[in-house]
């Protein structure tokens, strides 16, 4: 009972979250997919909500349910992500973009299925995609922002480079591969900001999201004092 009559540390605020893939198509049968359950910014999602805040939660094509209190708006590809992203954004004082946004996507979407011919291969030309992430953080109001970082190897240090690079205020950093990262309800996340580290050990995803989110608050309030 105690518990659940704890102050809601977050009620006020609100904030914003990118979670899931994005699929990119290649024809109308075909995309380009990746790994992400979309678990990880649902949990976020949810434990920020638990908190009292406000949240909306953007997310690409992922087969779960929206956690009680949040409001959500369902994209596919990286540019639908980002133009509800930045439609959002300016309204919130926090984002989370834990969507593993899709890097590429093919230059052309062929109207008709692509047809073999031959026993020839097929060669896709892919165009980046823009970085939503770093478009928020560039925008003149911006909210607390946080990235993911998905690394196979280097984890810190390419994690600190994504961080100054796209001027974040935190990432949270994870190990991915086979045996890690997607695909699973737990893991373990690697907190960076401009002057500190942490590490939160591996746990559950729900877990983990209730502590990130209370670093967040923490970090946020001492970026404002
Ligand atoms: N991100 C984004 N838009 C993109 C690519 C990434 O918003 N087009 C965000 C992700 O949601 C994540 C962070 O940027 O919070 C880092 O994503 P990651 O894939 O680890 O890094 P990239 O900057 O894409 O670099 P790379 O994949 O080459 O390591
Ligand atoms: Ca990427």
């Amino acid at each position: 009972l105690a518990a659940s009559r704890a102050p809601r540390t977050l009620a006020g605020l609100k904030f914003l979250v990118s979670a899931g893939p994005t699929f990119e198509d290649i024809d109308p049968v075909r995309f380009i997919g990746n790994r992400s359950s979309g678990r990880m910014g649902f949990a976020v999602a949810e434990a920020a909500a638990r908190e009292g805040a406000q949240v909306t939660l953007v997310a690409g094509p992922v087969a779960l349910a929206t956690p009680a209190g949040v409001e959500r708006i369902d994209v596919r590809s990286a540019r639908e992500m980002r133009d509800a992203v930045l439609a959002q954004a300016p309204r919130h004082d926090v984002f989370v973009s834990a969507a593993a946004v899709g890097d590429f996507r093919p230059s052309a979407v062929a109207p008709q299925k692509l047809k073999k011919s031959g026993d020839g291969g097929l060669e896709l030309a892919l165009v980046q995609n823009p970085d939503i992430l770093a478009e928020v953080a560039a925008l003149p109001q911006r909210p607390f922002v946080v990235g993911f970082a998905a690394e196979t190897e280097n984890v810190e240090a390419y994690a600190r480079a994504k961080l100054e690079r796209k001027r974040l205020d935190m990432i949270a950093a994870n190990r991915v591969g086979a045996d890690c990262g997607f695909e699973r309800d737990d893991n373990a996340l690697l907190l960076l900001w401009p002057d500190g580290r942490e590490e939160l050990a591996q746990a559950d995803k729900r877990e983990l999201a209730r502590a990130l989110v209370a670093r967040i608050a923490e970090r946020r309030g001492a970026k404002d004092a």
